[in-house]
């Protein structure tokens, strides 16, 4: 095939690529061992049952707790009253059962005394509605009151347990979620536009106001509220939201900081949509020490390409291994169908996070409440204080975890390839999809796949991160391309590294505006090509080997080659260029006008993996996934079949077989079935 003479071509004229990053430190003591537990709420039991629980999580092989993060009535009975030594008590005989424990702030769920008494704390929606007690996150992150009164239990937290040697770290609040449209925040919006832009006239100008007599003559004019509008307007707020989820999270880290022994860790579980886009989860995990999320199901089973691409786009917030701070213990109690996971999977999903850099486990949750909204979730142990039948797969997980925690400590997945994820994109494309069924996340699992495919590890990363340390970089959404953002593309590419771009890149500039250049914006020149056009499609269109549907872009190319063309497509495509490319130095810039079906796209990220001169990891069978990490001089592979069909896997050559002992060459993997590996030096 053409495409693929091109790229053999453009292969021997040579390139020399970027060395990789690699650390070599001591880890943390969140990635000293491979970590094992659940989340624990002792204030919703008897004291005397304490004992009895933790007996049966050390039991299982559980090193880890997670506790406190919604016993805020129980810390705070009433406004002046603390109750903190039932908290002192738990960590202790947690400590005793050789248990370490992580904090949570239980700032999720203010208790009812303090809601009744300080209304103003309350959340508001966008369309006004005042959310009250009953449920959770009831409560105003831009609050003044109640970033105080926040303060003020974590400060008694951390003065209570803060230097007890069996905390390793805390979790400030739970899964992020809702902003709040109260008088506070609009006051804190209308302030960081001011902040931001100085001037009315640059606000004006910005987000081009001109139209439709949108033109703004005081601050307090411009509107505060979750509805469609002006797309500068929308990105802005979605900005300011994160600044002021990031300012409610500071405000109890500093107090955390500054009280907590210097080994503790600060994280917060970013809930079970990894992909969510609320707020930028970059900006938020930046001051904190690891990202950690959920790691639900919910109705049906695991998508392994999926989910193991979240566990990517979670390792590199923070660019370092991360937790997973809850994970379904077979089953939930809130999708469609609860149903529950099969024999073995709830395994294969452990080990699918720790394959993906996951050093800390923790299912959610020990025991459900007896009451209370969730008593129909999944749990360790049942109503009756007695292990479920998933204990004892979780027992295996532990007994594996004790078993391959030496090798894999320190280790994380390493890879020359990094596929970029943007907010500000991610936000810009969703506010105007033009086709309805647009989808970044799948199109970037497009690429995900083949690549994944060949590696046992691929980054997901930050646009604006450092990307000197990849062969080949992949930005399949890259909507909004600030001049800034251009400049450090064009380094990496100008530096050796191979820059591939989808669809719909570079169409806008910092305030969401359309560039007055065409796309891909300010990297037009260095493509030495733009787009002339993009279509949103109606019918499948044929590019030469394959396939288009959705989106196709009518490219030019003045410098850059031709990669793909249409074929017989819409009229206005016909015979047009699809994809293009252009070699600057070592480096190489492409562009992906289309989005082309799997097989298609299968070939151009060979293609584009030979050009960068990656080399791949060892072929797996259909189902089975390939999962490596490296660090303190060791090589681990982690192999799941995730299918329901014995696999044989053939190795590239002999391994340590940490989990069951011995050296192997091949190994069957039942359906769920794990490996775990170590490559001889
Ligand atoms: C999570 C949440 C937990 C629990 C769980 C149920 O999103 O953090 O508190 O509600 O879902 O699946």
């Amino acid at each position: 095939m053409k495409t693929l003479a091109i790229l053999a071509a453009l292969l021997l004229a040579g390139t020399t690529a970027p060395a990789l990053a690699q650390t070599a430190t001591t880890p943390d003591v969140q990635h000293e061992k491979l970590w094992l537990g659940s989340a624990w709420y002792p204030e919703q039991w008897p004291e005397e049952r304490w004992e009895a629980d933790l007996a049966l999580m050390k039991a299982h092989g559980a090193n880890v707790v997670r506790i406190g993060e919604f016993a805020w009535s129980r810390m705070q009975p009433a406004e002046g009253e603390y109750d903190m030594d039932w908290l002192v008590r738990a960590v202790r005989m947690a400590g005793r059962h050789g248990m370490k424990v992580v904090i949570g702030t239980p700032t999720d769920t203010p208790p009812a005394w303090m809601t009744q008494k300080y209304p103003d704390i309350l959340r508001i929606e966008g369309d006004g509605t005042v959310i009250g007690h009953g449920g959770r996150r009831q409560f105003s992150i831009s609050s003044p009151r109640y970033r105080e009164l926040a303060r003020d239990i974590v400060g008694r937290m951390v003065a209570a347990v803060g230097r007890d040697p069996n905390v390793i770290g805390w979790q400030i609040g739970n899964e992020y979620t809702n902003e709040s449209y109260d008088d506070a925040a609009r006051a804190n919006w209308h302030r960081w536009l001011q902040a931001k832009y100085g001037t009315l006239d640059a606000l004006n100008d910005a987000w081009t106001t001109a139209y439709w007599s949108q033109t703004y003559t005081a601050w307090d004019q411009v509107p505060f509220n979750e509805e469609v509008g002006n797309p500068g307007w929308m990105l802005d707020l979605k900005r300011f939201i994160t600044d002021e989820w990031v300012a409610f999270q500071g405000n109890q880290l500093d107090v955390i900081r500054a009280g907590v022994g210097p080994d503790q860790f600060i994280t917060t579980n970013l809930g079970g949509l990894g992909w969510a886009n609320k707020f930028d989860r970059y900006d938020i995990n930046r001051p904190l020490d690891f990202a950690s999320w959920d790691n639900y199901v919910g109705s049906g089973h695991l998508l392994p390409d999926r989910n193991g691409a979240t566990h990517d786009l979670v390792r590199g917030w923070k660019k370092r291994n991360f937790w997973v701070m809850e994970i379904q213990p077979g089953f939930v109690n809130w999708a469609g169908v609860s149903n529950m996971l099969y024999p073995g999977e709830t395994r294969a999903m452990a080990w699918q996070a720790v394959g993906h850099g996951g050093d800390g486990i923790l299912y959610w949750q020990w025991r459900s409440a007896l009451n209370g909204q969730e008593t129909m979730h999944g749990s360790l142990i049942g109503p009756d204080g007695q292990p479920l039948p998933i204990y004892e797969e979780v027992t295996r997980i532990g007994a594996e975890f004790a078993r391959a925690s030496a090798a894999i400590a320190g280790t994380q997945p390493v890879s020359p390839v990094a596929i970029v994820q943007d907010y500000d994109s991610r936000w810009a494309i969703d506010f105007q999809k033009h086709h309805r069924d647009y989808d970044q996340i799948e199109v970037l699992l497009d690429y995900y796949r083949p690549l994944k495919a060949a590696l046992g590890a691929v980054d997901i990363v930050e646009a604006a991160g450092p990307l000197s340390g990849y062969r080949l970089v992949v930005a399949p959404n890259l909507n909004l391309i600030t001049d800034e953002l251009a400049q450090h593309l064009t380094d990496y590419v100008r530096g050796g590294g191979h820059l591939v771009l989808g669809p719909r890149s570079g169409l806008k500039d910092a305030f969401n505006r359309l560039h007055t250049t065409r796309q891909p914006g300010p990297l037009a020149e260095l493509l030495g090509g733009q787009v002339e056009q993009f279509y949103a499609l109606d019918e499948t269109v044929a590019v030469e080997g394959g396939t288009a549907a959705m989106w196709a872009e009518d490219l030019s190319a003045t410098q850059a080659e031709v990669l793909l063309r249409y074929g017989k497509a819409n009229g206005w495509l016909d015979g047009h260029p699809a994809a293009i490319t252009r070699g600057v130095g070592r480096g190489r810039i492409t562009y992906v006008g289309a989005l082309i079906d799997d097989a298609l796209m299968a070939t151009l990220m060979d293609g584009a993996l030979t050009q960068a001169g990656v080399e791949r990891d060892f072929a797996v069978p259909p189902d089975v996934e390939l999962m490596t990490r490296e660090g303190q001089g060791r090589r681990v592979v982690i192999l799941i079949n995730h299918g329901r069909e014995e696999r044989r896997v053939p190795l590239p050559a002999a391994m340590t077989d940490i989990l069951n002992g011995g050296i192997t060459r091949t190994l069957t993997l039942p359906p769920e079935g794990v490996a775990v590996l170590q490559r001889n030096p």
